[in-house]
């Protein structure tokens, strides 16, 4: 199962994405923004959920006339929203009937390694996995998609991918937007490659081994220009990078502020002011964002990095109106003094030689072994660039735990960093410390989340507990 060095990525040539005359930017006429839908539970017991996701092979038209072959999970594209609560037992069947081996990875879930869904926990096609799990972390906004060795970008290009959110008493208390789909509404942002012919477009160039997949085409929801109407009022934005590589900085054309409340792992301490926010690959980010200046039809467009990519519309008035708390939630700091250890994470090489401290991902190598419920200190440090030319952006990514940033080149992080996260960007000659307690047993993953770089190798294994 180990990996020859270099490069054992597919269709690898020197071609630039412009160089790529089959390469299209599509231009299509604005289209609803897709809900996806609240994933039913079978089980009426209030203390347990019980689901089912099928992954499948399917077509959807994102160019008109033409089809796209995708993946979706219960549907076309991308996947329904788990919703569950804190405390609850869940259960999740998830069957294959994909062509390939897939897995089903809840990015952000704190559970056991064999509930993990990670390169080890493959399902065959025709098969099926089932893992029973207890909610046993705040609320939050995390996801959940597919990690087969080697295969995690193709599969999530092709659109497997879905939210997964937890509520607690802690958001049954607060007093923020919580109409699924009216006033709290997820927005899954990704960027595609389309050929002419309207497939999606995934053969690596050199460009796409380097950096990963970056799309000229935005997608939210699952479609292209999306336009949603809102209350004239506070909504509140579930944002997740979807992408397999691209980082987003996001606004909206009229510039206006927005609070963010939560981060991947949960709630902040209190709301964060901004008018622009940096999102990495699997990110998530929720906001509330106040419309109720807006004259009636008026649009806002949300951008990024200065290009248009949805549209709100202010429509009907707003039911209630909501003031932007001033506490959210108490994030009990970890206290460095706890930390038993510190390890060391060295993001080096470049395209297919990408490695974590000089290795690449074997998947039957653990690389580092944790004592169960220690907390530690974990060094990332980005040395893509090795001080000579521009290196990488590269997003960390720890399964199973949520960790708390402690400084970025020894500077406390942004407020919007201060909350619980398990993915965080480290830029190129960047070394980002964070705090975590091990509270979960089993074989973890820990990786870029550029797709096309973990696809390579930029992944390693740590084993917490016998
Ligand atoms: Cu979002 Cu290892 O994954
Ligand atoms: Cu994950
Ligand atoms: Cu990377």
């Amino acid at each position: 199962q180990g990996r020859e060095m270099p490069g054992q990525l597919p269709n690898l040539s020197m071609k630039q994405p412009s160089d790529k005359a089959d390469n299209q930017t599509i231009a299509t006429e604005e289209s609803p923004l897709p809900i996806p839908p609240l994933l039913k539970d079978r089980n009426p017991d209030p203390n347990k959920a019980v689901f089912q996701l099928t992954a499948q092979n399917a077509t959807k038209e994102f160019v008109p006339g033409k089809k796209t072959e995708t993946m979706g999970y219960n549907g076309d594209y991308l996947g329904p929203v788990i919703r569950v609560r804190k405390g609850e037992e869940v259960s999740v069947k998830v069957k294959n009937n994909l062509d390939d081996i897939t897995t089903i990875h809840w990015h952000g879930l704190e559970v056991d390694g064999d509930k993990d869904g990670g390169p080890h926990s493959g399902i065959q096609p025709g098969e099926s996995w089932t893992p029973k799990f207890k909610i046993e972390q705040p609320a939050a906004t995390l996801w959940y998609h597919p990690h087969p060795e080697q295969e995690t970008g193709r599969q999530v290009y092709k659109g497997l991918a879905g939210l997964f959110l937890i509520e607690d008493e802690v958001s049954d208390r607060m007093d923020i937007p919580k109409e699924y789909g009216v006033n709290d509404v997820p927005l899954i942002i990704q960027d595609k490659r389309f050929n002419s012919d309207g497939t999606f477009q995934y053969d690596l160039g050199m460009h796409d081994v380097m950096n990963g997949l970056q799309g000229d085409t935005m997608l939210v929801n699952g479609a292209v220009n999306p336009f949603f109407e809102v209350p004239r009022g506070m909504m509140r934005l579930r944002l997740l990078n979807g992408s397999n590589a691209s980082v987003y900085e996001l606004n909206f054309s009229n510039n206006q502020t927005f609070y963010q409340i939560a981060s991947g792992g949960g709630f902040l301490g209190k709301p964060v002011k901004m008018n622009k926010i940096v999102l990495g690959p699997a990110e998530r980010a929720e906001i509330l964002v106040d419309f109720s200046d807006l004259e009636k039809g008026e649009t806002v467009q949300l951008e990024n990095n200065g290009s248009e990519f949805m549209k709100f519309t202010a429509k009907s008035e707003s039911p209630k109106e909501y003031t932007i708390p001033t506490k959210l939630t108490t994030i009990d700091k970890i206290n460095p003094d706890d930390a038993v250890k510190t390890r060391k994470f060295v993001f080096q090489g470049m395209g297919p030689m990408v490695n974590i401290n000089g290795k690449q991902f074997d998947m039957d190598r653990i690389d580092e072994k944790l004592r169960m419920n220690d907390t530690e200190i974990w060094e990332i440090s980005n040395e893509s660039g090795m001080g000579m030319m521009d290196g990488t952006v590269h997003p960390f990514h720890a399964h199973g735990v949520q960790f708390q940033i402690l400084d970025r080149d020894g500077n406390p992080p942004p407020a919007n960093e201060t909350g619980w996260k398990d993915t965080v960007l480290v830029n190129p000659d960047e070394k980002v410390r964070v705090i975590a307690t091990f509270k979960h047993s089993g074989v973890f993953m820990y990786h870029c989340h550029i797709l096309e770089h973990e696809d390579a190798g930029m992944m390693g294994q740590f084993k917490v507990g016998e």
